[in-house]
Formats: C-alpha cells, structure tokens, sequence
C-alpha cells in the first residue's frame, strides 16, 4: 500500500491535535457529574467518524449512554471490519497524585517514550487507541485505498461494565454484520517486542457488606463483648486465599483450564525481566499463587482481590468506635470455561457460610463477563501478523492479557465472529492510574499498521 507513511508523516501534528482536543473532555462513565461531558464526547467522535470518510454515522440512543455507530461501505461483496472502542474513560482519581491535570493534555518525554507522551486520561485507555481508527480509516479514504467494509462501534460504558451495549447488540445483529471484530484496547509487550493479545480474562465484581450491632457503639463500653465488623470482615477476607495463595472457595477451581506443559513453556519464551518487572514498581519481590510464574499469575491463572475496603472512623485524629458496618469491593478476574455468573454464585455462597453468627453479610454482584481466547490460526490472526511484520519489522508475539473487555464474549455470541485485539499501549503507560499517559510513537505507530490489516484481511478472505 502506497502513502501511508507519507500521509501519516505529513499529517502527524494534526492528527495529536484531535487526540489532544477529545482528550480534554471528562467523558468519566462511572459519575454522573459528568453526564453531560460524556454525551459531549460521543457528539465529537460522530463529527471526526464523518470528517473520516464514513457514509452513515449515527448516535444510537440506548437506555444509557449513547453508541456512535458508522459506516463505509465500499461494496457489499467485500469482508467487512467491526471496529469496536470506548469513548468512555476512569475518574482521574487521586487527582493530587497527577503531575498535570488529567484533563489538560500535554506532551513530555520519558524514558519508555523519548518522542514523547500525551498524558491525560484517556490518552492510551481507550480514546488514543480508539482514534488511531478513526485516522486510519481518514488515511483509507483520503487516498482512495480502503480494501474493505469497515463499520465502527464506539460505546460510552466500558469502564462500567458495557450494559448498554448488550442492549444494543442484541437488537442490531443485522446492521452490525460482519467478518471480523478488530479492537485496539490492550497492550503490546514493548515497543520492539510487538505482540497480539489472543486471550482476556473474565471478571466477577462483588461489594460485600457486613454488619454487627444496630448503631456505631463507644468502643470501651462494649469492645470485646461484640462483634467488629472491621474485624470480622478482614478476617474473612484473609481466609479467602490460603498459605500457597490458593482461593479458598469451593468449587473455584473446578472449570479453570489447564494449560499443557508445552503451553506454558511456548508463554515462557516471552521477553520478561523479573528485575525490571520489580523496579518498574518499586516491590521488592513479587507475591502470588505458588508455582506459577509471573507471567502466569497475571494471565492464565484466576485471582481475587480487594479492590477498597471500609467502614468506621477514618477521619483526622482518633474516634473510640465500634462500627455497625464494615464493607469491601471485591473482584475475581477469571479464566476460560469459568462462568462469571455461576463464581459468582460460589462466592456470595462461601461468603455467607464463613460469617459467624454474630454479623449478618450481604453480597451484592456488580458486574461481570466471561474471559475469552482467540485461536491464531484464523485469517484475523494472521492478517494482523503480517500487519505488524511490515511496520515494526518483526513478527508479533502472541499473548494472553490479564485485563478483561467482557464484552467480547458477547460479541462473538450474538454476531458470530472472532475478535482481532491490536492493542499498541504499554504496561507502564498507567491506564487507570494517575497520570495516564500514551506514547506518541506508538500512536502514529498503530494508525500505520490498522490500515495493513485491513489490507491482509482482504486479500486472505479471498
Ligand atoms: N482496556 C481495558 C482492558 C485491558 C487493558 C485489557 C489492558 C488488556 C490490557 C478496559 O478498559 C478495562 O479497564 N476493563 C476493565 C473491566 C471493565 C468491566 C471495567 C478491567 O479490566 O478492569
Ligand atoms: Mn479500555
Ligand atoms: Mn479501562
């Protein structure tokens, strides 16, 4: 394919620009204070759709936050792409802990990333990546060379649990048809380690509520003759993992696939360093499941963690308080074959029989997905490999993510098709935390390499 690299060359400052402007709106899916940003956005990204080059652009209402679908359509012949984003993103919380505010772009140097880093929320999770489709589809358009059929799905709900696109892909089969499903919403191992992410883990959230005496009680009067919820909710908690680091409820291993020994061994040729692993964090030593790597820990393997806990006084000096209610926000990232719902299930269960008879406990599910696995021996696969190969020189690597988009179980329930996950951030680019940022090389990077999959897709569903 001709001009890319010229076009992106040429047109690389205006592209940061329109990265940097959406990025300035708090499209924050989580609070309500923001309502109106986060439909301000999904307004932003049907003008940018249009501006692009595609034929049909829609904002489709839903009980939630609207879906901006669009289209192009070059013959109805040819393979069609379903490219799936968020124009949501996390609340920027702790916000004294950013260098920058998080919703004023700017560009700064770093030592991943000497060309450059937009930080902001955002940035790399999920609109930097989502808009690197935006501009390859402008690029495909502009110079008259788009292979293919390309639809775009961009949802406002990700980082909520994606509710409202259930909805709406299960009303809209038809007009979301297509052959493959493309998402740039992960990671890639380095920027000269290119790797393509063929597994997602699946997640079950819970918040857990523990309560003791009616009313918060003076803690001397009546300390040590009832129940701590405090108390008695870190016990239970601590009892959920055991001393090799095994979850403890029953029945929670029962479904977890079991990778073979050459499995793990093909995961274990992976570029790693333990070092700089622990450096790049600041721990002395890593922790998790007995005999597993890693590697594995944060793929292949489930886990349970508290994501907050709290209850009680936790305000300036001291309070002599027993509390009435102790609570914590728990989660269980899951592998293939575990069924978000049934762990669930286990979980509140276990949770329920392990409380002692002097608190009452309430397990309330937030939300959840199954984990997913991609083969790579399918035509996605390999049109994204060849993809990487002409623009990073090297063939990708690929790997399984420990991180969870539930909604691509669903997708390939309801339409049928495999998801391609072209992910271009990088571990330490902070998604989620303070002061996200994305590389500016690994953005013009994957608005180069989308348009050759587009390409090779074509060709090899010939
Ligand atoms: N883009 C992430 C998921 C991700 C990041 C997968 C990096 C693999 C590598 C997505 O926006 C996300 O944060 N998902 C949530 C789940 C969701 C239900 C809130 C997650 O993984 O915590
Ligand atoms: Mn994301
Ligand atoms: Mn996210």
């Amino acid at each position: 394919m001709q001009n890319i690299h010229t076009y992106v060359q040429e047109h690389k400052d205006r592209f940061i620009n329109e990265l940097l402007e959406l990025l300035k709106i708090p499209s924050v899916s989580a609070d309500t204070a923001y309502k109106d940003d986060v439909i301000r956005t999904a307004k932003e990204i049907e003008k940018s759709l249009r501006a692009a080059g595609c034929d049909i652009v829609e904002i489709c209402e839903t009980p939630g936050y609207p879906i901006v679908y669009g289209e192009k359509i070059v013959d109805k012949n040819l393979p069609t792409v379903l490219v799936y984003g968020h124009y949501d993103v996390q609340p920027p919380d702790p916000i004294d802990l950013w260098d920058s505010p998080p919703f004023e772009p700017v560009i700064k140097k770093t030592e991943i990333h000497p060309e450059g880093a937009i930080f902001a929320r955002g940035s790399c999770d999920d609109k930097g990546q989502m808009y690197m489709h935006v501009k390859a589809l402008e690029i495909m358009t502009k110079t008259g060379q788009l292979p293919c059929n390309v639809k775009f799905m961009i949802e406002g709900e990700e980082e909520v649990g994606s509710k409202s696109l259930s909805w709406f892909v299960e009303r809209n089969q038809e007009k979301l048809a297509n052959d493959v499903i493309l998402i740039s919403d992960t990671g890639m191992i380095a920027k000269d380690v290119p790797s393509i992410t063929t597994g997602l883990r699946g997640l079950s959230y819970v918040e857990v509520e523990v309560t003791g005496p009616n009313r918060d009680l003076h803690s001397g009067l009546y300390g040590g003759a009832v129940a701590n919820p405090i108390n008695i909710l870190t016990k239970m908690i601590a009892s959920l993992h055991d001393e090799n680091n095994h979850i403890t409820v029953p029945g929670f291993y029962d479904k977890v696939e079991d990778l073979s020994a050459e499995e793990r061994a093909e995961m274990a040729k992976a570029p790693f360093s333990l070092d700089n692993y622990k450096k790049s964090l600041d721990i002395n030593a890593v922790y998790g499941e007995e005999g597993y790597t890693t590697n594995e820990r944060n793929s292949i393997r489930p886990t349970l963690d508290v994501n907050g806990i709290w209850g009680g006084y936790t305000g300036e000096g001291a309070k002599t308080v027993i509390a009435s209610k102790a609570y914590a926000k728990i989660s269980m990232r899951l592998v293939p074959n575990q069924d978000w719902e049934e762990i669930t299930e286990l979980f509140s269960k276990h949770f329920e029989n392990i409380a002692p008879e002097a608190v009452t406990v309430k397990v309330t599910p937030h939300h959840g997905g199954q984990g997913y696995v991609t083969p790579i021996d399918n035509v996605g696969y390999k049109a994204a490999s060849k993809a990487y190969q002409d623009t990073f020189g090297k063939t990708p690597i690929p790997q399984r993510s420990g991180g969870s988009i539930p909604i691509v179980s669903l997708f390939e329930k309801e339409l049928k098709s495999k998801t391609i996950l072209m992910g271009f951030g990088l571990d330490s680019d902070a998604i989620h935390s303070p002061n996200e940022h994305f590389g500016v090389w690994n953005y013009l990077k994957g608005i180069e390499t989308i348009p050759l999959f587009y390409k090779y897709f074509t060709e090899l569903s010939k």
